[in-house]
């Protein structure tokens, strides 16, 4: 099914720019003072950006055997999605011919006739890192995946657990490919929870220093 066929009759207007207070009233709930209090270090130290992430990976078959909240639908696409689509998610048709002129793609969520959820994915040796401007290197048998959002509304609900399952079942089917792979801010402990509940687990804790101008993260510390 091409979801460029969906009814794209409104928009329900879910991607206004959002407000730092909002911003960090948002982290506030999702992660407590600890999530506000790294908004605060990032806002500081926005002339000397120093990144900590962590590198998750989980085996496809893992991924492929949760049970997704039948309510939402999940499509593996290559192609732009339309305008009301677009809008809902808050990407631009720009950035969709970026990448998929690149040869990514990616997993859309969908309730009924609204997008509320989507992730991108990455088949190659490194993935650029547009955001920071780094390298992210992963393994022959893995996928990496990057850019996951489910809209606010829809949180909490399975929309990321069946865009992953999606994905895992595309991946399996298309390339054989063992694992996922993901790379998650340490600061962003709802997106590690989240992960962590789906079945990843922490392979390395990486750090990016700008200042450097390195070309890859270092690693600090990796699972043996
Ligand atoms: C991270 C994010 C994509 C999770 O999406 P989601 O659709 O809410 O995730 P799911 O509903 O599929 O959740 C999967 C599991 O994680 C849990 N979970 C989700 N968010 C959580 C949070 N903030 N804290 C703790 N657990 C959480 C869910 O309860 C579920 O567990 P369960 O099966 O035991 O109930 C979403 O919160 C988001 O878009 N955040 C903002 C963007 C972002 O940070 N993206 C990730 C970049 S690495």
């Amino acid at each position: 099914m091409n979801h460029g066929d969906k009814v794209c009759a409104d928009n329900n207007g879910s991607s206004e720019p959002v407000s730092l207070i909002e911003k960090v009233a948002r982290r506030y709930r999702s992660d407590g003072l600890s999530g506000v209090s790294w908004i605060a270090v990032k806002r500081l130290t926005c002339r000397w950006p120093v990144l900590f992430f962590y590198t998750f990976t989980a085996p496809n078959a893992t991924l492929t055997n949760i049970r997704a909240n039948n309510r939402f639908e999940f499509e593996v696409s290559s192609e732009v999605p339309c305008e009301k689509h677009l809008n809902q998610l808050g990407r631009t048709r720009v950035l969709f011919d970026r990448r998929l002129g690149q040869g990514h793609r990616y997993v859309i969520a969908f309730d009924g006739d609204n997008a509320v959820g989507l992730l991108w994915a990455h088949d190659g040796d490194v993935h650029f890192e547009q955001q920071y401007g780094f390298n992210v290197p992963f393994g022959r048998d893995q996928l990496f995946y990057y850019d996951s959002l489910t809209l606010p509304e829809w949180r909490c609900q399975g929309v990321l657990q069946g865009m992953l399952g999606a994905l895992a079942k595309h991946t399996i089917q298309q390339d054989g490919k063992a694992e996922l792979a993901a790379i998650i801010e340490t600061s962003n402990l709802g997106s590690r929870r989240a992960h962590e509940k789906l079945g990843f687990s922490k392979r390395q804790l990486n750090m990016y220093c700008g200042a450097l101008s390195r070309y890859r993260p270092f690693v600090l510390w990796r699972r043996k």
